[in-house]
Order: structure tokens, then C-alpha cells, then sequence
């Protein structure tokens, strides 16, 4: 299987229902060593002129590390076939098993960065800005950041630039 790399402008799709309900898998490293895991909160747009995309990574999750240590990662999405991959993904962590073996997903390169086979459309994307959530950054007083937080550490947010876009050959 390999990918075919388009230009960004042929992208048509809603941002809101590709990364909010069909999700994505966020993956750092290289094909060597590398994590995976399963986001639904993101954004698409524009920053500082270019392509971005802005994804949200916990620092308890086995991702983050990879994340870090690298400059540039991979958002891929897929279809409706690999949804029990991708809850697989966000239920367990890279820490205790081989998760894409686990969820019958094979890794992929493309771009020298990893993806999956089974993925539809792959982003790779160039760390441009980190920063991490606050309590005090949230100007609301209805109590809504509690239900996601509690004891957890807050996200770090990565504005990366979108630097290719491939889907299926
Ligand atoms: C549908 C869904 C969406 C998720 N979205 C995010 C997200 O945007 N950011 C995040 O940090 N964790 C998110 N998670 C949780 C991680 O995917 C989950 O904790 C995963 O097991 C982490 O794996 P790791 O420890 O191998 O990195 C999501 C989980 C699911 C099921």
C-alpha cells in the first residue's frame, strides 16, 4: 500500500466531523521505534500564514514522548472500518503492549515519518509552537474544565504546520 501525495487545496472534507467523530491517530517517532494514539480534539486553519494543524497531547500518555523528541509528526485518519482500531488506540497505551499489532493496523512510512497502512489520508506535520492549558487560562465559571481534568495534567497544545498531504494511492 502507499500514498500519493496531493496538494492541500484539493482537501474537502468537514474538520468537525474528520477529527471530532471520526477521529485521528497522532503518531510520533520513526519506524523504528514509534507511538500511536487516538485524538478527537484538534483544529485546521491558518497561523503565521501557513497550513496548521493543532492537536492536544496529555503528558501521561506514552505519545507525548515521541511528540516531543521529534520535530515533525503524523495525524492520519481513517475509514469506518479501523473504528475499533482507533478505540483500541485511545484505550490502551503503547507502554504496555504493540498496539498496532493489537489493533491489526501496519505501520506505514511516508514522508520519513509513520502512519498506517489502513489510513485514508495522512498529514505530516512540522512542530511550530507548544503550549500548555493553565487553569487559570479558562475564562468560564460553569465548572466545565473540571469534567475533563480533576487530577490530570492539562493537554500541551502543538500548532504544527501541515507540510504534506497523502491519501491512498
Ligand atoms: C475517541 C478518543 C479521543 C481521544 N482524544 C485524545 C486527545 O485529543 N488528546 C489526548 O491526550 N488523549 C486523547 N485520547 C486518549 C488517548 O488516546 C489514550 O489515553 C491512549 O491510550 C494514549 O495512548 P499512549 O499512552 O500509548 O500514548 C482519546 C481517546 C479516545 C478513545
Amino acid at each position: 500500500m502507499s500514498f500519493r501525495k496531493i496538494d492541500i487545496s484539493e482537501l474537502c472534507f468537514n474538520p468537525f466531523t474528520k477529527i471530532g467523530k471520526e477521529w485521528m491517530l497522532i503518531t510520533g517517532g520513526n519506524m523504528d521505534k514509534y507511538n500511536t494514539m487516538t485524538a478527537s480534539w484538534g483544529q485546521l486553519g491558518v497561523a503565521w500564514g501557513k497550513n496548521v494543524l493543532t492537536c492536544y497531547i496529555r503528558p501521561n500518555r506514552y505519545t507525548y514522548g515521541f511528540v516531543e523528541e521529534e520535530e515533525e509528526f503524523t495525524a492520519s485518519f481513517f475509514g469506518e472500518g479501523c473504528r475499533e482500531a482507533l478505540a483500541f488506540c485511545g484505550s490502551h497505551s503503547g507502554r504496555d503492549c504493540d498496539k498496532a499489532k493489537e489493533a491489526g493496523i501496519t505501520p506505514a512510512e511516508v514522508g520519513g515519518l509513520v502512519t498506517f497502512e489502513e489510513a485514508e489520508m495522512v498529514f505530516t506535520c512540522r512542530k511550530l509552537y507548544v503550549y500548555d492549558w493553565q487553569e487559570s487560562g479558562f475564562v468560564t465559571d460553569d465548572g466545565f474544565p473540571a469534567q475533563f481534568f480533576g487530577k490530570d495534567p492539562y493537554h500541551r497544545a502543538y500548532i504544527a504546520e501541515i507540510t504534506g498531504v497523502y491519501v491512498k494511492e
